[in-house]
């Protein structure tokens, strides 16, 4: 059993304050936000994420989590200190490390003379906030050994707490073999793979992977877009390149884009450290690129198919970025929608988890309902713009029953081309177009990411 201190009880720090716990060690978290905390002692989760609910509550009756805004002394008896804060997009690209540099003055100034930490670090972060971190530490307590390692995250909204418990690798960053060690053996019971490697080149692994991942669906939107206009199939394409060994299917969804917490800021990120070290990012860059057209691309399909916006009624399946998550950070549907609303549509919206979120961003500039039939209610149009489950066995002939008029996009790509033209939609997905309407029983080499 260790004693752990997690700074920040966002999706990464609480789910991997709660999962320690559950492996059997103490642990506080640390939140500057005291609502929040004050909600999380009374074992209130403030977001949803699948299961965390019951793991808060089965470790603080345990009394193996507890949750505290008085950092100093969670921070004095932890011999871990984990730093899982924000790390937003700056006004400028780059990555905000205020609350970072934050949580390091907090470190610093919690430490008692002489004392020894590991500070890990797992918000992503540029290249080199490990030395950030330890100088600003060392200001202050400069008589205390601290070894700071970056262990970044790699957990999914909506499947957090299985990522965590079987996470395809563990990646240490760390320049002292002690604090290495210590951290492999806390891992130790999830039998994963470890990486051991230099902070910088720890951190570096995060931006590769999550701007590798935000690249495939940005190729598979540019992909889809060329078969929509040569008439290919491109759920056939995906499936007939990714059979390819070398190629796989995994994150070659076409769609809207990607949206959430990480992949735009960490893509933006990227490229504003290549441009500091002198590098022209060229694929980051049409990787953003070519997401924001995405975006561009649903709203030109609606307005030719409704031949103009304003005061059209258009209903929106799905708020958060993805399924399983109330997340609505860069989501697709909440960019569409504010794209929307600026061109005079109508919006109603609906989405069995996001509706609070959303409002923070949209207010009650859009009409959210609690029952996704009730959404299509007098529309001209319909829109998928999140994948979650409930959507994708709708009774079509009930919605187009509903609708005032006929036009679906289906942003998520969710729906039969041929049921949805047969319940009388004009249908339009993202990556196929005639080719669509081909329907011969064959079994789709469809795959789900
Ligand atoms: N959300 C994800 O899916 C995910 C996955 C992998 C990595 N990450 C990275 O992990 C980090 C955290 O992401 P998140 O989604 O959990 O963030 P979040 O915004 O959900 O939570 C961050 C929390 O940190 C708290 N906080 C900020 N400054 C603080 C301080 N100085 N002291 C104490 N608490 C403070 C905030 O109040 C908030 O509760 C980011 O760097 C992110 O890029 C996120």
């Amino acid at each position: 059993m260790r004693h752990i201190a997690v700074i920040g009880t966002g999706y990464v720090g609480l789910v991997t304050g709660a999962c320690l716990a559950e492996l059997g060690n103490n642990v506080v978290c640390i939140d500057t936000d005291e609502e929040k905390v004050a909600s999380l002692q009374t074992g209130a989760i403030p977001f949803f994420e699948p299961g965390l609910q019951e793991l808060v509550s089965r470790n603080q009756r345990s009394d193996r989590i507890r949750f505290t805004v008085s950092a100093h002394d969670a921070i004095e008896g932890a011999e871990i200190v984990f730093i899982a804060v924000g790390t937003p997009m700056g006004d400028d690209g780059h990555a905000d490390l205020r609350n970072v540099r934050a949580a390091a003055r907090t470190i610093a100034s919690s430490l008692p003379p002489g004392t020894r930490k590991i500070v890990v670090n797992k918000s992503t972060v540029p290249v080199e906030t490990g030395d950030l971190v330890a100088a600003i530490i060392r200001k202050t307590a400069d008589s205390c050994s601290v070894s700071v390692v970056s262990n970044p995250e790699f957990l999914r909204e909506g499947s957090a707490i299985a990522d965590f418990m079987r996470p395809d690798r563990i990646v240490i960053g760390a320049s002292d073999e002690d604090a290495a060690a210590i951290m492999k053996d806390l891992y130790a019971p999830l039998l994963a793979r470890v990486f051991v490697t230099e902070v910088r080149t720890a951190e570096m692994i995060k931006y590769t992977a999550n701007a590798f991942l935000a690249t495939k669906i940005s190729f598979i939107n540019e992909i889809a877009n060329i078969c929509s206009r040569v008439g290919a199939d491109v759920r056939d394409v995906v499936a007939g390149a990714g059979a390819d060994s070398r190629i796989g299917t995994a994150f070659l969804n076409p769609g809207l884009g990607f949206g959430g917490s990480c992949f735009p800021k960490d893509v933006k990120a990227l490229t504003k450290i290549a441009e500091a070290h002198d590098i022209q990012p060229t694929v980051l860059n049409a990787v953003l690129d070519v997401n924001a057209r995405q975006i561009e691309h649903a709203h030109t399909i609606l307005a030719e198919k409704l031949g103009g916006l304003t005061g059209k009624h258009i209903a929106i399946f799905g708020l958060a970025f993805k399924p399983n998550t109330d997340d609505v950070r860069e989501s697709p549907a909440i960019v569409l929608i504010q794209r929307l609303l600026r061109s005079g549509a109508i919006i109603s919206a609906h989405d069995p988890e996001a509706i609070a979120t959303a409002r923070q961003v949209l207010s009650d500039s859009v009409r959210y309902v609690r029952n996704c039939y009730e959404a299509a209610h007098e529309a001209d149009a319909l829109v998928t713009a999140t994948d979650w489950n409930e959507y994708k066995q709708i009774d079509l002939d009930v919605v187009a029953r509903l609708m005032r008029g006929r036009v679906l996009l289906d942003g998520r790509n969710l729906y039969d081309p041929e049921k949805a033209r047969r319940a009388g939609f004009d249908y339009a997905a993202i990556g196929y177009g005639d080719q669509g309407l081909r329907h011969d029983g064959e079994v789709r080499g469809r795959v789900e990411a």
